[in-house]
């Protein structure tokens, strides 16, 4: 049975989550507030790389299947079940979330909705916000708003691929009416057997932070063997293989390298200290600082290994294999790579980035690095070449072609992708993060 939708805030999950609804056969309304963004939108285009989304987002743009608009007009008030997707960043100077998209498209929502209506929200939110949301619509309503807590568990890279074939959908609801609405709409998906959970709305905000944090403290684990592997002569790699082998361990998120970033993981450990402080409970989640610190720390290693390998950077030409801060994305922020790129550059090293869609986004972002689009370009006379971001394209490069450009043939693999041996065998001298690798 199809449904018509509304998605607020057309970003990387709104706009996901939009093209998997009208996937999913309902009708959406996408409201976009930002003039840049709506516009793009409206030309059918996605303003972020993400595999698959492009193709699929303009197609129901084309057939109508997706309406767009900039304001809480009446096709949205006639929507059966309202998406809160807007973003909710790290607040300017704390650690906290900020959580004011969120408030103020749920104002700007409940003038419009109709008493059956249900408001789904996915963005991520301290743990809390859903019941002041729900006291704060309502009193606007002038009625009990249905409100549903519905988070989202996307990855970029697979956003579309993981919106429609979750591994779960988690629910928090308050009353039945919701969550008939909430089933009709994942129907399709629920039909395939995926885990539906139906949870208190304090729990459902907490799983996604909860998820985070987890994901974020095994990847900050094997990173923190990296650095007792680094002083002992131990291989981080090959002990992540070891531990990895122990199904309750398991082997996925302990790839050992530079780290974490994202417009995720980062944010959200910070803003779910910051909520644990304010309920109190701080000390229960205060192992993250050290999560954060190991995580920020292997930026430091890359930036002293380099520092080492270069002497006096000023005027070392240092080349940067990706900037995304993972590959099949050109999302930069709190991106591991960038930051290495940034202080060595601020330093007095001559950066160029290479990266296979992130450009012209660095070009936004940080104009003063140097690009380039070609990779036998951008390694040409290299001092040191880093490898930020493991995109397919570097693991598969040449090291004897660009062992023939390069000044000096050294890299640092922060993402331990590359064939070492390959590598050596074509001159190279390998420096990788938590490994101890003998170099000619
Ligand atoms: C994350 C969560 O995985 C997803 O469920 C949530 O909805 C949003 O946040 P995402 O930010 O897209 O998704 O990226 P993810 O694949 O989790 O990777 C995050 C960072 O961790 C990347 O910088 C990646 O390079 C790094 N990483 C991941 C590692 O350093 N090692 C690993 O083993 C895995």
């Amino acid at each position: 049975m199809s449904v018509k939708v509304s998605v607020i805030g057309l970003g990387y999950l709104g706009a996901t989550h939009a093209t998997a609804m009208a996937e999913l056969g309902h009708q959406v309304i996408g409201v976009e507030v930002d003039s840049k963004k709506f516009d793009l939108l409206s030309q059918g285009q996605i303003p972020f790389h993400e595999p698959g989304l492009q193709d699929a987002f303009a197609k129901h743009l084309s057939a109508g299947n997706i309406k767009l608009t900039q304001n809480f007009d009446s096709d949205v008030a006639s929507a059966d079940l309202h998406f809160i997707c807007v973003g909710t960043p790290q607040r300017q100077g704390s650690d906290a979330a900020d959580t004011s998209y969120v408030m103020a498209s749920a104002k700007a929502l409940a003038s419009h909705l109709r008493p059956d209506a249900v408001v789904a929200g996915k963005s991520t939110v301290p743990v809390g916000t859903a019941t002041e949301l729900q006291k704060v619509m309502s009193e606007i309503a002038g009625f009990d708003v249905n409100l549903v807590w519905n988070p989202e568990f996307l990855r970029e890279g697979t956003a579309l691929e993981d919106s429609l074939r979750p591994d779960r959908i988690v629910v928090g609801a308050w009353n039945e009416h919701s969550l008939d609405v909430i089933k009709t709409a994942y129907a399709p998906i629920l039909n395939l057997g995926t885990p539906f959970l139906v949870l208190d709305v304090p729990t459902a905000e907490l799983v996604k932070v909860a998820a985070n944090a987890f994901l974020a403290t095994k990847i900050s684990f094997i990173n923190a063997m990296a650095e007792v592997a680094e002083v002992s002569g131990a291989d981080a790699v090959s002990l992540a293989k070891a531990i990895g082998y122990d199904e309750r361990i398991g082997n996925k998120f302990l790839r050992t390298g530079i780290g974490f970033g994202g417009g995720c993981l980062p944010k959200d450990i910070r803003g779910f200290m910051a909520r644990a402080e304010e309920l109190g409970v701080g000390s229960a989640v205060e192992f993250l600082k050290d999560v954060d610190a190991i995580n920020l720390r292997r930026r430091d290693r890359v930036v002293a290994l380099a520092k080492s390998e270069l002497g006096d950077v000023r005027g070392k030409r240092v080349t940067m294999l990706g900037i995304s801060f993972k590959p099949d994305s050109d999302d930069l922020r709190d991106s591991p790579a960038l930051e290495i790129a940034q202080r060595l550059s601020r330093e007095g090293a001559e950066v160029t980035v290479h990266d296979p869609v992130s450009l012209s986004a660095l070009s936004e972002k940080d104009p003063s690095l140097g690009r380039e689009s070609e990779l036998v370009e951008a390694v040409r006379e290299a001092d040191l070449v880093i490898l930020g971001t493991e995109w397919k394209q570097y693991k598969d490069a040449d090291p004897e072609l660009l062992g023939s450009l390069v000044a000096t043939k050294t890299v640092i693999d922060g993402r331990n992708v590359l064939d070492v041996d390959r590598w050596q065998a074509a001159g190279w001298k390998v420096i990788a993060l938590g490994r101890s690798i003998q170099n000619a």
